[in-house]
Formats: structure tokens, C-alpha cells, sequence
């Protein structure tokens, strides 16, 4: 199959390059680099890689054509959740106005197979755990608005022109590949293990936001998935949704939840050294329990992850950040 990846320089896109391909996948990439890395993609010189914005509608409807797409997987994003609280516009106009343009140049070009990445924070709070695809859509933040505003877009769509779609909801992506030199470089990183890892490795203490949940060791209580284990669902929702027309929506998590408490503890054993915290007030918003249910996942798309037991996750992300401590660098 030949394959458009948008946002395949980063870090979930970049994994996802490497499944591709390793199937036999012709893969193109669409990044604009102002958040992803072309030293992601060094590894895998079969690739094209595209420099531009998604909301180039003409120049993705060139693509589409000229390299003869077959499918498109989405992850071209603003995901930031602080960052979309203080502006919300950039995110409206770079997740949802550049899906539609997006689209357009899909809907144009008739390439009628689309995966998206969406987002765990299109639930918000929730009212009950494990949260599951039919739990409420009440996102508590623009930046779960705007995945939901995609979800419900491609919905439409879906509708009108009969392109179809899966929306893969993530939990927490993490860890790193364990055969290629791709792993976590954010820039502002905001996700827990890398910021424990990068810790530890500079001898500074980490954050650790609230410690009176109603949790066992009152921290909060989040859901990790494996990048690669989540790149390998993009490549079976793929094939799926070939035989499967309509606009669907997935949860991917590990359906296990580690508080922060646990993620640090894993983390000293894993780097050898002790990880100091610093005890901060909770941040407004963070729920105290994130977890998924992924059943939907594993008996539709006969997917079971494989590489997401916290101690793998940890083992995987820290060979990446100690050999990368500058993550890619320039590149
Ligand atoms: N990392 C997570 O835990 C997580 C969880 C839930 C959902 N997601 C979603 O998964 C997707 C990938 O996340 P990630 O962690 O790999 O992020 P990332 O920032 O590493 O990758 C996003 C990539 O998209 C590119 N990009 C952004 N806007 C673009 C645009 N307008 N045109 C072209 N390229 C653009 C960036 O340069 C970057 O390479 C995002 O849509 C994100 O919202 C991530």
C-alpha cells in the first residue's frame, strides 16, 4: 500500500514510518518540522519526506495524486494541553482547520481511507473507569475539543463523501524503538517518563503534581501504551478499514494504570540511581484516574499489545534518552 504519513517526523509518526515499511509499505511523509525531527527518519532513507504544512490543500491534493496514495495516517497535530488553554486558535486552526483542508485535498483526490490520531482527552473527566469508546464525548480543554471536533468532522465526511475513517484514541504513548535509533524528543516535553528519564540523567528532581488523590498512593493514575505496540494499530486499523467502510473510533492503552509513585520507583530500578521529587499542588483539571478499555481494539482489530509492561516501556524510553541526551540534536 502506498501511504501519506503527516506528522511522520515525530515521535508517534516516526514509529509508525518504521512498522509501515518493515510490512512493506510505501511510505511519504508530510511534516513541516516545527515539531518533529528529519533525524526520525534518517533510519528509513525509503521514505519521502515532504517539508510543508497539511493545510497546503493543493499541494497534499499533488501528493495524493502524484504518488498515488492509497491511505492516509494523521498525525500532524498542535498537543499541547497548556499551550491550547492559552491558545486555543492555534490549535483550531492547525488540528481542525488543518484536517479540513486535509480532507478537501482527499475528497478530491479520491483517496477514501484516513487514520487519525485522536486523543484520550476527547473523554475529559470521566464518570466511570475503565473508559471505553461509548463513554461520554465532554472534553475539558481546546485541545480535546479540537479532537473531537475532527472525530465528529470525519464523521460527516464519512456521511457525505464516503470517506472512511478510524480514530484511534490514544492514552500515553511511551517508550522507544527497540531496534532503530527513534525515541521521545518534545520539545517542550510535558509526558511523565520522559521527564523522570531526563531527570535522572541530568541528577535533577522531578515534578510531581498532587500526592492526595483518591489513588493508593494518592498520585494520579495514568495509562501507558507502548509507541511501537501503538504503531502496530495504525498499520491493523489500516488494513481493517478496507474491509470495514465507515467512521470508527478505537481506544489504544494497555488498559493497566501506574500511578506517578510506580513510574518513579520503575524508573530508579531501571536507571540504577534514585530519583528525587519535588511534592507540588495538584494542576486543575488532571483527573485522578486514567484508564482505558481496549477491548474493542483487540477483538476487532485482533490487536494485543506486546511491548507495554512499564518496566519495558522505562527500559526501552532510557536506552533511547542515554544515548540521545540531546534527543535528535538539531536534526
Ligand atoms: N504522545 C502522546 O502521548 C499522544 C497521546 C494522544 C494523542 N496524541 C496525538 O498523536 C499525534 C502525534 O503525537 P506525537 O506525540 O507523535 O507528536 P509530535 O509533536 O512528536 O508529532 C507531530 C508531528 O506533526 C508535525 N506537525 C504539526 N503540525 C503540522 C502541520 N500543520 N503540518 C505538517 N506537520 C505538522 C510536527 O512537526 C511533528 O513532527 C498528535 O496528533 C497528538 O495529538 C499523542
Amino acid at each position: 500500500m502506498r501511504v501519506l504519513v503527516t506528522g511522520g517526523a515525530g515521535y508517534i509518526g516516526s514509529h509508525t514510518v518504521a512498522n509501515l515499511i518493515s510490512h512493506g509499505h510505501e511510505v511519504t511523509v508530510l511534516d513541516d518540522l516545527s515539531r518533529g525531527h528529519q533525524g526520525a527518519l534518517q533510519s528509513f532513507p525509503s521514505a519521502v519526506l515532504e517539508v510543508g504544512p497539511v493545510a497546503d490543500e493543493r499541494r497534499v491534493s499533488e501528493i495524493l495524486s502524484n504518488r498515488k496514495i492509497d491511505a492516509v495516517i494523521h498525525f500532524a497535530a498542535s498537543s499541547l494541553v497548556g499551550e491550547s488553554t492559552a491558545d486555543p486558535l492555534l490549535y483550531y486552526r492547525n488540528n481542525v482547520a488543518g484536517t479540513q483542508s486535509l480532507l478537501g485535498a482527499m475528497v478530491e483526490s479520491g483517496v477514501t481511507s484516513l487514520i487519525f490520531s485522536s486523543s484520550a482527552a476527547v473523554y475529559g473527566e470521566p464518570a466511570t473507569v475503565p473508559i471505553d469508546e461509548a463513554s461520554p464525548i465532554r472534553p475539558t480543554n481546546p485541545y480535546g475539543e479540537t479532537k473531537a471536533a475532527i472525530e465528529r468532522m470525519l464523521y460527516w465526511v464519512h456521511q457525505a463523501h464516503g470517506l472512511n475513517s478510524v480514530s484511534l484514541r490514544y492514552f500515553n504513548a511511551a517508550g522507544a524503538h527497540p531496534d532503530w535509533p527513534i525515541g521521545e524528543d518534545h520539545q517542550p516535553e510535558t509526558h511523565l517518563i520522559p521527564c523522570v528519564l531526563k531527570a535522572a540523567l541530568e541528577g535533577r528532581p522531578v515534578s510531581v503534581f498532587g500526592i492526595d488523590y483518591p489513588t493508593p498512593d494518592g498520585t494520579t493514575v495514568r495509562d501507558y501504551i507502548h509507541v511501537v505496540d501503538l504503531a502496530e494499530a495504525h498499520r491493523l486499523a489500516l488494513e481493517w478499514l478496507f474491509m470495514h467502510p465507515g467512521a470508527h473510533a478505537f481506544n489504544l492503552g494497555n488498559g493497566q494504570g501506574f500511578s506517578i509513585r510506580e513510574v518513579i520507583q520503575t524508573a530508579q530500578t531501571v536507571v540504577g540511581r534514585e530519583i528525587a521529587t519535588i511534592e507540588s499542588a495538584r494542576r486543575r483539571g488532571d483527573p485522578a484516574v486514567l484508564k482505558a478499555s481496549v477491548n474493542k481494539a483487540r477483538a476487532d482489530l485482533g490487536w494485543s499489545p506486546q511491548w507495554s509492561d512499564l518496566t519495558t516501556i522505562l527500559q526501552t524510553a532510557w536506552n533511547w534518552h542515554r544515548r540521545h541526551p540531546h534527543g535528535y540534536g538539531n536534526g
